[in-house]
């Protein structure tokens, strides 16, 4: 099941899984939209007979420093990364409350263990991500999975995305020094969703050897 806001790259994922043999179904998705996770935990019901792990992946990273007053950044920030989570969690823990099985892999970011200026409102609602994730966790035994996965550079569209020109220059910079492919933290998510029943992979950091 993948979830997204931009149909036409739903669609070209959903069409290289089915051309390789595999069965795929896109959901056009906003989470911030509590309505848009619950049609896409229901597809998922419907289409594949249970949800067994949600990943909640979706962020921005329009990163300026606070004097710029780039409030709706603040805002899509704030409504993307915590209210989208909550909204996935909403809809997910009835389903895998009802399987008495289920796993939640939620992605914040080494923003989450330290805020480096000009970050503080991304880091801020990752920090979030990291909190919502470790309360979840302690109140979903004694069969859900609780997994929090945290990205440092990695190298995406999303890096310098929306962000202020300075900053999303220095952030591509870096990037295109350091950055690790998006595929480590998909095998970090896949660890975690491997495990036998009963075994908890809480927290995984993954960034770059050369990420200070
Ligand atoms: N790349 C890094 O260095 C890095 C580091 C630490 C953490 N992360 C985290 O990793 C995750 C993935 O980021 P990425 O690097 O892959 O960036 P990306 O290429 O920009 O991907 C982020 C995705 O989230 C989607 N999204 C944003 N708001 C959404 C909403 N309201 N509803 C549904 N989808 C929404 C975007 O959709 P649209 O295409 O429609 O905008 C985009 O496809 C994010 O949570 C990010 O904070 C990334």
């Amino acid at each position: 099941m993948l979830g997204a806001r931009r149909e036409d790259r739903l669609r070209e994922v959903v069409d290289r899984i089915t051309a390789q043999g595999g069965e795929a179904v896109g959901v056009i998705t906003d989470v911030t939209n509590r309505e848009d996770l619950k049609r896409l935990t229901d597809t998922a019901v419907e289409r594949f007979g249970r949800l067994d792990v949600l990943v909640s992946n979706a962020g921005t990273m329009a990163v300026s420093r606070f004097d710029d007053l780039r409030q709706d950044d603040w805002d899509a920030m704030v409504a993307t990364h915590i209210t989208g989570l909550l909204n996935g969690i909403g809809a997910a823990l009835p389903v895998f409350r009802r399987q008495r099985s289920g796993h939640f892999v939620n992605v914040a970011s080494t923003a989450a263990y330290t805020v480096k200026s000009p970050q503080a409102v991304y880091a801020a609602t990752k920090a979030a991500v990291k909190v919502l994730t470790e309360g979840l966790r302690q109140e979903s035994g004694p069969d859900l999975r609780v997994t929090l996965v945290s990205p440092g550079f990695i190298n995406t569209e999303g890096v310098g995305k929306g962000a202020s020109p300075e900053v999303a220059a220095a952030f591509i910079r870096q990037r295109d020094e350091m950055a690790i492919p998006p595929s480590a933290i998909a095998s970090a998510i896949g660890y975690a969703m491997e495990q036998p029943p009963g075994v908890d992979i809480s927290e995984i950091v993954v960034r770059p050897t050369a990420q200070a």
